[in-house]
């Protein structure tokens, strides 16, 4: 019996030797020191020794089972030890690693060219305006003295959201609240989206943004008008553009213009982008109509003003080179990540 306790012992401690985690350690606790490990079962067979043997044997069991119980604690502290080593290097972060890149969007180009034409009037002492773009039909039209009989109010060419309520079709209602609400002097702009009837093309789509500009005081004249939109178009456009001035009729301005500016990719010599014009059709403008002013409870006789109106769309196609406007809508990244 000694002999097998003394195999079990060698055994044992070759097997706790080679032991390569806790689990396997655990394992062989079980195996030899557990309720039917090897050692145990030797101590329930000393039944059969003879009386003599068995303190001996007794004894021996014990001095077994504690050198092994030292060597099962050291080895579980040394298994521990490398446990956490191998931890700490799988976690290890590699700080030099190139990162994720996250990638940070950039402002469409319509709202690029607002910003950059708030930016100019701004500076020139101009207050930014908002109205809604669900708009009464009364701001729309009859305020800025487009009767009912006007064809811009036909069905064919204005959202109708009820007879009295629609889609504005153009940021000038935005004057209207404005004239309404505050007291000259007044200098807005007021940028925004306006929608009309028209089916989508290259030049043509049911929404798009207009800028609207507002100056109402005493003695406001057309040369008032003419400076401002000069200042504006060489800021916007670049310091050699020219502006130039063609009669055209408004309801809500009297007398009435449309202006036009030399063409800033050419100059003005004639190329794709004004069609070989020379001459790139800008905006609307004029000297507010008495009426409008008189709807809006300021007295004609007191002050006059001049207000202009043109759509982004437009600046942006020319400036960027965009050939269709569909493209600004379809908000493609690989098309946006250009501008
Ligand atoms: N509202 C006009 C349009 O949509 C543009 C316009 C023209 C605005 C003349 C004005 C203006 O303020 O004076 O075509």
């Amino acid at each position: 019996m000694k002999e097998q306790i003394n195999n079990i012992k060698k055994n044992s401690i070759k097997e706790i030797e080679k032991a390569e985690n806790l689990v396997e350690l655990n394992n062989l606790k079980v195996k030899y020191l557990g309720k039917k490990g090897e050692l145990t079962v030797v101590l329930r067979g000393m039944g059969s020794l003879a009386p003599e043997e068995r303190p001996k044997i007794g004894e021996l069991v014990n001095q077994v089972r504690d050198e092994l119980n030292i060597l099962f604690e050291q080895k579980e502290k040394e298994l521990k030890k490398k446990e956490l080593i191998n931890r700490i290097e799988n976690e290890n972060i590699d700080v030099t690693e190139p990162s994720k890149k996250s990638t940070l969007g950039s402002l469409h180009p319509i709202t690029q060219i607002i910003k950059e034409v708030e930016e100019i009037f701004l500076g020139m002492g101009y207050e930014i305006a908002d109205g809604p773009e669900v708009e009464k039909a009364i701001y729309n039209f009859d305020k800025l003295n487009t009767p009912p009989d006007h064809p811009a109010r036909d069905i064919q060419d204005t959202f109708y959201i009820t007879d009295d309520i629609l889609l504005r079709s153009q940021t000038s209602p935005v004057q209207a609240r404005v004239m309404e609400t505050q007291k000259p002097p007044i200098k807005i702009i007021c940028p925004g989206a306006v929608y009309r009837s028209d089916s989508v093309d290259a030049t043509h789509s049911p929404v798009f943004h207009q800028i609207e500009g507002l100056v109402v005081d005493k003695n406001i004249s057309m040369a008032d008008l003419k400076g401002t939109l000069e200042i504006f178009a060489k800021k916007c456009l670049g310091e050699n553009t020219k502006i130039r001035f063609r009669p055209h009729h408004f309801p809500f301005t009297e007398p009435s213009a449309e202006a036009d500016v030399s063409c800033f990719v050419c100059g003005g010599k004639g190329c794709r982008v004004c069609k070989g014009e020379g001459w790139i059709e800008l905006l609307g403008c004029g000297m507010v109509h008495p009426n409008v002013l008189n709807f809006c409870g300021i007295d004609p006789e007191e002050y006059t003003g001049f207000a202009f109106g043109f759509g982004v769309e437009r600046i942006a196609m020319a400036k960027f080179g965009i050939e269709d406007m569909r493209l600004l809508f379809e908000n493609d990244v690989r098309f946006l990540k250009q501008f």
